[in-house]
């Protein structure tokens, strides 16, 4: 009888998609003249955003392996609300690669703009904090597809920079 673990179970990046909202307050705001949100707030809350889709995603603790990009497009201004939206776009053998867009709106008029595009990588953690494998990932629009792709690209040119150091 085989003793090899059962397979784990496809999801879609739908079934693991996270959105995380927050008002932006005066204390998150840098020293510019034209006043706008730091950005290691913005990407303290990207990270938090992709940990949640890389936790659904897995069905376990997960951990930030690496920021890889974070895009500032736009300023975000004091008293606007984001809202980030992250998804698993492709899976290895035990890593999750995760994008994570960041909205701003500003509530009063319900403007809102696409402010920041990232990438990040978590690994999925056993119990005892030991790389784990993790579910397939289950592909369905075109869009899917897109991304897969672009996030397998990213990830060939990682694992090529971690073999120079
Ligand atoms: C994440 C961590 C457990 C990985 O440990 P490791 O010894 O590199 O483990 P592995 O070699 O088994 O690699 C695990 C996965 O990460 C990938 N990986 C590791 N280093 C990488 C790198 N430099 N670039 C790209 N991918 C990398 C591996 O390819 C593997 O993915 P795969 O199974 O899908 O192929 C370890 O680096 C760690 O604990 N880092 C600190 C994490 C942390 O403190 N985060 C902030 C707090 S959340």
């Amino acid at each position: 009888m085989s003793t090899d673990p059962a397979p784990l179970a496809p999801k879609t990046p739908r079934q693991s998609e996270a959105v995380l909202a927050d008002l932006m307050m005066p204390h998150q705001a840098n020293g510019l003249k034209h006043s706008s949100i730091f950005g290691g707030v913005i990407m303290s809350l990207v990270d938090r955003c992709a940990a949640l889709a890389a936790i659904r995603h897995c069905g376990g603790q997960a951990t930030t392996l690496s920021i890889d990009r974070v895009l500032f497009k736009e300023p975000i201004r004091v008293s606007e609300l984001v809202e980030m939206r992250g998804r698993v776009v492709h899976v290895g053998r035990t890593s999750m690669s995760i994008t994570v867009d960041v909205y701003a709106e500003n509530v009063a008029t319900g403007e809102r703009r696409l402010t920041n595009e990232c990438w990040l990588t978590f690994v999925h953690l056993d119990d005892d904090g030991r790389p784990a494998p993790v579910p397939p990932l289950l592909l369905e629009t075109p869009e899917d597809h897109r991304f897969h792709a672009a996030a397998a690209r990213r990830r060939q040119q990682a694992l090529a920079d971690r073999a120079v150091r």
